[in-house]
């Protein structure tokens, strides 16, 4: 039989990218395009099985061993230290973690700051780095509701265009870190299936590469 890749996309406009180039290095799955219901596509021809999960959720599948690799955020990468390793960064999936207030905030350093967040040891880390004494306010979404009701001080979150933040009267106050997506695999998938992975990695990079040129 042959050895099955098992690929972990996170659902939705970005997994479909990501889909755009495994298929371009080789390991298409044409009913993908087809069901929007189903969950889990595969082309034993070519070897490959694809997942749609939560984007989220990839790390996990991808540390479990449940997929062999998988496409996710930096974002979550440095918020759970998941034990995968980091093959690739994408290049796509762009936007930046920053910390966002009022517009007319001003930091009062003799205050603890409340900090409101999903992102809750990216957003520990740092304001350790900095010093500065926090008290985290750990919400699943919908952030930036926080400060305009005084649940707290600023945010750390996403900012990709900048609209939400915009419509929401909030600004950016510091960026912390930029982000991206990266293929990630997991360690012992890593060990045995490496021809195939590296065969991916080489692929994809081709891609990027003829794109910059
Ligand atoms: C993310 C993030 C911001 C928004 C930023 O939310 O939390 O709310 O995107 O994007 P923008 O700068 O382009 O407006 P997401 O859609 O992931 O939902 P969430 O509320 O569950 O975090």
């Amino acid at each position: 039989m042959k050895t099955m890749l098992n690929v972990a996309l996170p659902k939705g406009r970005l997994g479909e990218k990501v889909y755009n180039m495994f298929e371009k290095a080789g390991f298409e799955c044409p009913s993908i395009k087809e069901n929007n219901r189903k969950l889990i596509f595969e082309n034993e021809e070519v070897g490959v099985r694809y997942f749609w999960v939560k984007p989220s959720d990839v790390a996990i599948y991808v540390e479990r061993g449940a997929a062999d690799i998988g496409v996710a955020g930096k974002d979550i990468l440095l918020e759970y230290s998941p034990e995968v390793y980091e093959l690739l960064d994408l290049d796509i999936g762009k936007c930046r973690m920053a910390v966002a207030a009022k517009a007319d905030f001003r930091d009062d350093k003799q205050r603890t700051l409340r900090v409101a967040t999903k992102f809750t040891n990216i957003a520990q880390q740092h304001y350790l780095s900095k010093g500065r004494d926090i008290d985290i306010i750990h919400l699943n979404g919908s952030i930036e509701i926080a400060p305009i009701l005084g649940l707290s001080d600023v945010i750390v979150d996403i900012v990709e265009t900048g609209t939400t933040l915009k419509e929401n009267n909030l600004e950016v106050k510091e960026t912390i870190i930029p982000i991206s997506a990266r293929l990630i695999s997991n360690k012992t998938s890593y060990k045995f299936k490496s021809e195939l992975i590296n065969k991916i990695v080489s692929e994809i990079s081709a891609q990027m590469e003829a794109k910059n040129d």
